[in-house]
């Protein structure tokens, strides 16, 4: 018989929201419920989660929640504690880490207040494995989810030995050289955390290699580690693409573009995401290739994350900034050469993905990129693929992707003109074969490999 099940991650795959003082659920942003929810949801597995937003917390006052086929058990936290954790360990330390998004001449700084972040991040560790260690079924299978939560597992090993425990990191990992960059004893715990799992799982060969590396440069032995790349699921997001909402955001696309070519992308405005170099690079082909002007539309449906951060508030500001100097720059009587949306919609998201002829995907580093997957799904017009090199995906999608070097300004521009060039037959082979290996593997797949991984 198969083990019991239980999912750890920050992020659940519900959120709640008050409406008229009445609790309701609406599907989590994020990544992580998208690809892990569907192979989840209906399942006896419970999943714990933090409580993100009052309401969330509210809903964790009544005890376990039970909501659209998932057990949810949300972890109210103390808020000092969430924001030390999630905004200066998570996100601003180690995301930046494993991205490579720092600019060194002034960052990081382990000044205090980061030290006693630090402690945060290990109190809040602590509280998850408690929360797990209380609710798991004996000898469950437990699959702890990223960098938010690498100590977990040396904690569970102490509080509940007969749970088979594996990590997997959503990132990208840092190179020993860039490890480095971390005080040697934070670094030193959070490898000897991770070894504590029964396994380390990444979505990518080069993440897992970068990983082992890492380890063996600081003196650490590290668990064995796997590599399962996630996929979008594809039953979840043909729905939304046949939904009324999605319909009409594709009718309001169409009257904007016309019979225009379109160019997509549709990212979180998230600094690894490389959104300025993207737009310099239409500038660049706009600039050099006039024969684009007025025939082409830049699409770019971005949705605001961690906005608690200055370093997004900088960034959103330096994205808006370099869209208004292209549409000033460009925009003629009845053309603006640059689309931008920066609402939170679904449905919105994924018409684009069913119009654009090239999506861009240009990230300088990302674990794996789901909107590449998601693109290659839904696409109704032989879309073309331009892929970052540095993204997890590309193993996946390289050799049926325009491929982009993120830092290249030009190639990426001539990477623009080449997927807008192609002819009909050229589209049609690039998109079938993208699509058909997009839907080589499940979201079942990938939690599978999880769970064996766990058995070993
Ligand atoms: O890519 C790693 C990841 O944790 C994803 O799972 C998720 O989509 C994304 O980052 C967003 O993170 P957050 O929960 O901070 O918005």
């Amino acid at each position: 018989m198969a083990s019991p099940l239980v999912v750890v991650s920050n992020r659940g795959p519900l959120a709640f929201e008050l409406d008229d003082g009445e609790l309701r659920t609406k599907k989590a942003g994020g990544g992580l419920a998208t690809v892990m929810g569907g192979a989840v949801q209906g399942t006896a597995a419970t999943w714990v989660a933090g409580a993100l937003s009052d309401a969330d917390r509210r809903a964790a006052e009544r005890g376990m929640v039970e909501a659209e086929g998932f057990h949810v058990e949300l972890l109210t936290l103390d808020p000092a504690d969430y924001a030390s954790y999630y905004d200066v360990i998570s996100n601003a330390t180690l995301w930046f880490l494993h991205h490579g998004l720092w600019d060194t001449p002034r960052r990081p700084r382990f000044d205090r207040a980061w030290w006693q972040a630090w402690d945060g991040y290990r109190r809040v560790n602590r509280a998850f494995a408690e929360r797990v260690a209380g609710c798991a079924p004996a000898g469950a299978q437990v699959l702890v989810q990223d960098y938010h939560l690498c100590l977990v597992g040396e904690h569970l090993c102490d509080l509940r030995p007969d749970l088979s425990v594996v990590h997997f990191h959503h990132t990208p990992f840092a190179s020993p050289t860039e490890w480095r960059m971390l005080p040697a004893a934070v670094g030193n715990e959070l490898l000897n955390g991770l070894t504590a799992y029964t396994a380390c799982g990444f979505h990518n060969q080069r993440w897992a290699n970068a990983f082992e590396a890492t380890a063996r440069d600081a003196g650490v032995t590290p668990p064995p580690t796997f590599v399962s790349p996630a996929t979008a699921d594809a039953a979840d997001i043909e729905k939304v693409a046949a939904s009324a909402p999605c319909d009409d955001a594709l009718d309001r696309l169409d009257r904007l573009v016309g019979d225009r070519k379109l160019i997509v992308r549709v990212d979180r405005i998230e600094l690894s995401k490389n959104i300025v170099r993207g737009f310099l690079a239409y500038d660049d082909l706009l600039r050099t290739r006039p024969e684009w002007r007025e025939r082409v539309v830049f699409g770019a449906f971005v949705y605001p994350s961690r906005e608690g951060l200055a370093e997004y508030q900088a960034y959103r500001q330096e994205v808006e900034g370099v869209i208004d100097r292209i549409n000033a720059e460009w925009s003629t009587p009845g053309w603006t050469p640059i689309l931008y949306d920066a609402q939170d919609d679904f449905p919105r998201s994924v018409a684009a993905l069913r119009r654009f002829d090239v999506l861009l995907v240009n990230p300088v580093r990302d674990g794996l990129n789901l909107v590449a997957k998601e693109g290659m799904i839904v696409n109704e017009r032989d879309g073309v693929l331009a892929l970052s090199r540095e993204s997890g995906v590309f193993a996946e999608l390289g050799d049926v992707a325009l491929e982009v070097h993120p830092f290249d300004v030009v190639g990426t521009s001539d990477a623009l003109h080449r997927g807008l060039s192609m002819t009909d037959d050229e589209r049609r082979t690039h998109f079938t074969r993208a699509h058909e290996r997009v839907l080589q593997r499940t979201g079942a797949d990938w939690l599978a490999d999880q769970m064996n991984a766990a058995a070993q």
